[in-house]
């Protein structure tokens, strides 16, 4: 079969109304950091860490997103998306995290939704992609503090009030297992915790603050489906030891149970609150229920599978698989078995897949990329949703991570997710062979 069939086929494979898009964050791409009155947040303040990111660098300028809307705005028209998910800087709604609305900050991203809209885009929202406002950290301890939950809940309503009318879909949480794991047990993303009891505490508070979040949004006008967006993936045993697979137990209870049975069946998962023990969260009378509210959509973010060992504290590859650059197995099948999975344990609303792709090492020759082994990636995890919407899962969507190049939390700029380009320099974007592909995939006529 030549390449054209291929695309057709698998652009067939696919509903007539699945939303095709890209994905970013506001931290990793707009830069700007103290433009229009915007406060500094958690992510701000992590990186003047020393060693904390991996080249040194931090989001001052990042893509320069903030200044060049407009040709950004083009960029994503151009690549023939229905959908691009972003996610709004808390810091620059709320400088200090309460009180009112910095206008100027907000008025950037009603300019990115109407723009999206303008071009026939639809704006998929999330309220909470890591870059919490640091005066919150400093004030009551971040979302250690129940208090952080009611002040998003607070800013939810302010942004669901200012242009819930507008938008497509609204993601309170991007990834809570991140913030809470990475973020205060193994304190290598912001804010750089290392403290177990701490970081269940957090999970439960960022869990409450959806929760809050989600009724403040329903109170407002906002006609937009409200869901959350959770990084998850099957957990499998580096060895078939009992060992193993009792570590590997526990791992899906921590990674996927904990937050889909808090979400979906109102309870956290009976082995890991045994497991905590003393560590374990306080929770309020009427959480569990709050937490459990009906959701519009879940998104999922799929990467690779999780490898457990009782003896390697880090074994993030089966051995012999092929890797991306961060070091990721390439998995596609494990998408298709996730997706499956959760379709059987939980009673779900629609899944949209709100981030999927892969960083190489591109190269630049004669001013173009042509990055196969990401073109082969996206195509490979896109059969794996066809197959799973085959067999019965609501999939309603599929967003690339990423857009384009940005910086990459820990690793700083040195990982390129971008299907586009960016000369950091110049601040050039330049499509790369994946990219044209999936514009191509978008074309054919469903
Ligand atoms: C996810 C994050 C996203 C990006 C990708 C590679 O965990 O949500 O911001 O960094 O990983």
């Amino acid at each position: 079969m030549n390449r054209d069939m291929h695309l057709t086929d698998l652009r067939r494979r696919f509903p007539r109304d699945f939303v095709w898009g890209v994905a970013t964050s506001a931290f990793q791409i707009e830069g700007a950091a103290r433009a229009d009155n915007k406060g500094p947040s958690i992510w701000d303040e992590f990186c003047r860490v020393p060693g904390a990111i991996a080249d040194g660098s931090d989001g001052d300028v990042a893509c320069d997103h903030y200044h060049r809307l407009e040709s950004d705005l083009d960029l994503i028209a151009h690549l023939g998306v229905r959908a691009y998910r972003f996610s709004i800087s808390w810091p620059r709604i709320q400088p200090a995290g309460s009180g009112a609305v910095n206008e100027a900050g907000l008025a950037f991203y009603e300019r990115l939704v109407d723009g999206l809209l303008a071009r026939g885009i639809q704006p998929y929202a999330t309220l909470y992609h890591w870059d919490l406002p640091a005066e919150l950290q400093r004030r009551h301890g971040g979302w250690l503090a129940r208090e952080t939950a009611e002040r998003f809940a607070d800013y939810a309503q302010l942004v669901a009030g200012r242009l819930g009318d507008r938008i497509a879909s609204i993601a309170t949480h991007n990834e809570p297992w991140v913030t809470a794991v990475l973020g205060h047990e193994r304190g290598v993303f912001a804010p750089g915790v290392r403290d177990r009891r701490v970081a269940y505490q957090v999970g439960h508070h960022l869990l409450v603050s959806h929760a809050l979040a989600l009724q403040a949004i329903r109170a407002t006008r906002s006609k937009a489906p409200v869901g959350i967006v959770l990084n998850l993936s099957p957990v499998y045993p580096e060895t078939n030891s009992e060992l193993d697979a009792a570590h590997a137990r526990l791992e899906d209870g921590r990674l996927v149970r904990w937050y889909m049975d808090a979400l979906f069946k109102g309870r956290y998962p009976q082995d890991v609150l045994e497991h905590l023990g003393m560590d374990a969260p306080v929770a309020l009378p009427g959480d569990a229920k709050l937490i459990a509210q009906p959701l519009d959509f879940v998104g999922v973010n799929y990467y690779n599978p999780t490898v457990s060992s009782s003896v390697n504290a880090a074994s993030p590859a089966s051995s012999g698989a092929a890797v991306t650059d961060m070091g990721w197995e390439v998995a596609p099948q494990s998408l298709a078995e996730l997706l499956l999975r959760l379709d059987r344990d939980y009673e779900l609303p629609p899944l949209f897949i709100t981030e999927n792709g892969a960083a190489y090492q591109d190269e630049v020759v004669g001013g173009r990329i042509d990055d196969e082994q990401r073109r082969q990636y996206i195509e490979s995890h896109l059969m794996a949703v066809a197959d799973a919407i085959g067999r019965g899962v609501d999939v309603r969507g599929y967003f690339v991570w990423s857009l384009m190049d940005n910086f990459e939390w820990a690793e700083g700029y040195r990982k390129r997710f971008g299907i586009v380009h960016v000369d950091y320099p110049t601040q050039r974007r330049t499509l790369k062979s994946s990219a044209l592909w999936y514009q191509a995939l978008l074309t054919i006529p469903a």
